[in-house]
């Protein structure tokens, strides 16, 4: 089954975090609960994203009614609070995501969020990649780079296609090594301003993006604005102003 030869193949790159159990989130910032309160906005998201579908209802779990769709590889909960959290803080022109698998996560990011144009970069290896020809090509004016974000040619990419423009919101969740995390947000903050809106996928999923995280964090590089982490199967989402 497609789904599970996903799982299998996050769970050989994303170690979970030990080293910061006990850890809730990152300092005073906004949480899912503050979203949940905010209105009934946050449910009306939660109960899409469910009927939205999934990479695989095994792994995601919490109340996804299907498998493929959107496929999306999110925490409904988590997801829900983020969309609310970038609309209430927008509007943003530009868009990039790092790692977009089946592009489910992008279309609904330019649905419920918006921006005036949007770029993905991925190297079109994930078992669902095939599937952003539905999902990346909805989103109107969206520019594609299929290939490593570590190479030369990503960062020659970005910069034709900005010609000088900022990002304004950036969407971290590619290569979740180590190394290859820190690759992806230097080449993220390359084109970022003060002010915009760096996002990290995996932040409790993942060890390695978790301490990117708190290394932003403690470096000064990001002022933390939210940490989405759900109660159920936690996958964990950074928000970050640059400073
Ligand atoms: C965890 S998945 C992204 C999930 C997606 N953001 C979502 O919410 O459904 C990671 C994606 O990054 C891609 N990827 C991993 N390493 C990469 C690299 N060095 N360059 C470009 N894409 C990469 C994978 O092929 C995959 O599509």
């Amino acid at each position: 089954m497609a789904g599970e030869a996903v799982v299998r193949a996050r769970g050989a790159s994303h170690r979970s975090s030990q080293a910061h159990r006990g850890r809730r989130v990152a300092g005073n910032v906004t949480t899912i609960e503050d979203l949940q309160a905010e209105g009934p906005e946050f449910e009306r998201l939660r109960q899409m994203i469910r009927a939205s579908g999934t990479d695989c209802l095994k792994h995601f779990e919490n109340g996804y009614t299907h498998e493929g769709g959107l496929s999306l590889q999110q925490n409904p909960d988590e997801f829900a609070a983020l969309c609310r959290f970038l609309k209430l803080r927008g509007p943003y022109a530009t868009y990039m995501e790092i790692g977009s698998a089946s592009g489910g996560t992008a279309l609904v990011l330019s649905r419920e969020v918006g921006f005036d144009r949007a770029i993905s970069i991925d190297d079109g290896r994930h078992l669902r990649a095939q599937e952003q020809g539905v999902n990346l090509a909805a989103i109107p004016g969206i520019r594609q780079f299929v290939g490593d974000s570590h190479s030369a040619a990503a960062g020659t990419f970005l910069e034709e296609v900005l010609q000088g423009a900022p990002i304004d919101l950036a969407f971290v969740d590619g290569d979740h090594s180590t190394e290859g995390v820190w690759q992806d947000i230097k080449l993220a903050l390359r084109f970022c301003r003060p002010g915009t809106l760096l996002v990290l996928h995996d932040t409790r999923a993942c060890e390695a993006v978790e301490l990117a995280w708190l290394g932003l964090i403690r470096k000064g590089v990001v002022e933390p604005l939210a940490e989405f982490v759900g109660e159920h199967r936690p996958l964990g989402i950074g928000v970050g102003r640059v400073a």
